[in-house]
């Protein structure tokens, strides 16, 4: 039997859902999204025993791409920058209009005048300025994120119960960014409220991401007018330091970096700080392993970000020209996948149902010139916030069984909706200071499950 080559935009295209499109396991093309897909994981397992390291498969809208599964095929497409770029406009279906705005891959894919989109020396230029800008002194970070964090559990503290996804993990994350943006603590729990609608993915994302727009074009009007904040310790804000930066932005470009990397960083550190806590309280051996001192804070972190990658899926690249990628041939313009989950799940990188201990290899923050200039800002977050969740709510457990645990599907992401808890009030709690160091070494001592 033949398939036709969905990437030939001369092939007629079958309406979305035709049997005769897409092929289950067995033929070429097959789908990653919809029910086909779901699980994921299986498929993905399926396609890397059909395949190897590169897989041909249908995303949303029947769309062709390459999805690449290999840890090491999936490096050094990270770690090219000439022959697989992030412009989304030398992609074919652009080219051929196959993504329309309102289509689900839109808002990852279509080209923006930002540093994930660019390449080269456009890309250079863009990722000085966020790189120094983002380069915040460690300790005053660490400060205001145990400030936040108490404050956050304060909340919840003698209640005995919680939902440790909107109530900590959503919120914490987007604070500590607030506070990075220099913006006034009155005004960051509107802008928390419109990124989670941003990043929903359902009706209210238009008007969440119209709002955080809005807020960053004030933010920008308030600097420029040399009103705000210098309320970073040692530094000025972000917002400022990019104005300022010697690479010259726009106000224009200033403003779609603000919204763009607010939505970068905070919906990957939700993800990372609600996962780590998902298993602490679900792995009876990951959360002793954490009690009993075997394995510190940041190595349950780096676990979490081996087994899951706040990003699983991550569909950003173009082939710059005709390729071959681990024997598949890959023509100029088609899509390439970058399959975190499945590279950090290849037997080639790790041993299979194992954990991965004291190794930092995984490509959770990918490697190369587009890697994850937030990286530390992520980890300190998660590390901190959780460090601070652990040593002050004892005897944690889930409050429901696992399998009733809400989960919202997007394709790229499955984000936990809540995560209800019991546990024990403590004895005191008053307002608290900024709290200097986290209490890293109270770690261990505090998870309930065990
Ligand atoms: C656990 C948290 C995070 C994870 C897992 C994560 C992961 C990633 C990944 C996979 C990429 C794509 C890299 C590529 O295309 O090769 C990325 C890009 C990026 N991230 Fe993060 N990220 C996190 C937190 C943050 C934070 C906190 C910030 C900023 C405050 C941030 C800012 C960015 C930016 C600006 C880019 C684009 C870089 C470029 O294209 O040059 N991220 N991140």
């Amino acid at each position: 039997m033949t398939y036709p080559d969905p990437r030939s935009s001369s092939a007629p295209a079958p309406p979305p859902g035709c049997p005769a499109h897409a092929q289950n396991a067995g033929g070429p093309w097959q789908r990653i999204y919809g029910p086909d897909a779901e699980p994921l994981a299986p498929v993905l397992e399926q396609l890397r025993r059909q395949y190897g390291d590169v897989a041909p498969v249908l995303v949303p809208g029947d769309i062709p791409a390459y999805l690449v599964l290999g840890y090491n095929a999936t490096r050094d497409v990270m770690q090219s920058n000439s022959r697989v770029v992030c412009d989304s406009r030398r992609g074919r279906v652009y080219q051929d209009g196959r993504i329309p705005a309102d289509h689900p891959l839109a808002p990852m894919t279509a080209y923006q005048p930002v540093v994930a989109f660019e390449d080269g020396v456009p890309h250079a230029r863009l990722r000085s300025a966020v790189v120094d800008s983002l380069d915040f002194n460690r300790h005053s970070l660490r400060r205001y994120i145990g400030r936040y964090a108490n404050r956050l559990i304060d909340c919840v503290a003698s209640r005995g119960t919680a939902d440790l996804v909107s109530e900590y993990a959503a919120q914490l994350p987007a604070l500590v960014m607030a506070w990075m943006y220099g913006m006034p603590e009155e005004e960051s729990p509107a802008l928390v409220a419109a990124v989670r609608d941003l990043t929903s993915g359902n009706e209210r994302a238009a008007e969440g991401n119209a709002f955080v727009t809005r807020t960053m074009e004030e933010l920008v009007r308030r600097r420029r007018a040399g009103e705000g904040a210098d309320n970073t310790i040692g530094g000025r804000d972000f917002v400022s330091r990019l104005l300022d930066h010697e690479a010259g932005l726009s106000d224009q470009e200033v403003v779609e970096h603000l919204r763009m990397i607010f939505v970068a960083g905070y919906t990957p550190t939700v993800a990372l700080i609600a996962n780590t806590l998902l298993v602490l309280l679900t792995q009876r051996q990951f959360s002793r392993d954490l009690t009993s001192g075997q394995m510190t804070l940041p190595e349950a972190l780096e676990r979490v970000l081996w087994d899951h990658p706040p990003i699983g899926l991550l569909p950003t690249r173009w082939a710059a020209g005709d390729m071959t990628i681990a024997g598949q041939q890959i023509k100029a313009g088609d899509m390439i996948i970058l399959g975190i989950e499945a590279a950090n799940a290849d037997p080639a990188a790790r041993e299979p149902g194992r954990p991965v201990v004291h190794n930092s290899g995984h490509l959770a923050f990918s490697t190369g010139p587009h890697e994850c200039p937030g990286r530390d800002i992520g980890q300190a977050i998660a590390e901190t916030g959780i460090d601070i969740l652990l040593s002050t709510l004892r005897d944690l457990e889930l409050a429901v069984p696992e399998a009733e645990l809400q989960w919202q599907s997007a394709w790229v992401s499955r984000r936990l909706l809540s995560l209800p808890v019991t546990f024990t009030p403590p004895r005191v709690r008053g307002v608290r200071a900024p709290q200097p160091e986290a209490a890293v070494a109270g770690v261990g001592r505090s998870v309930g499950t065990a």
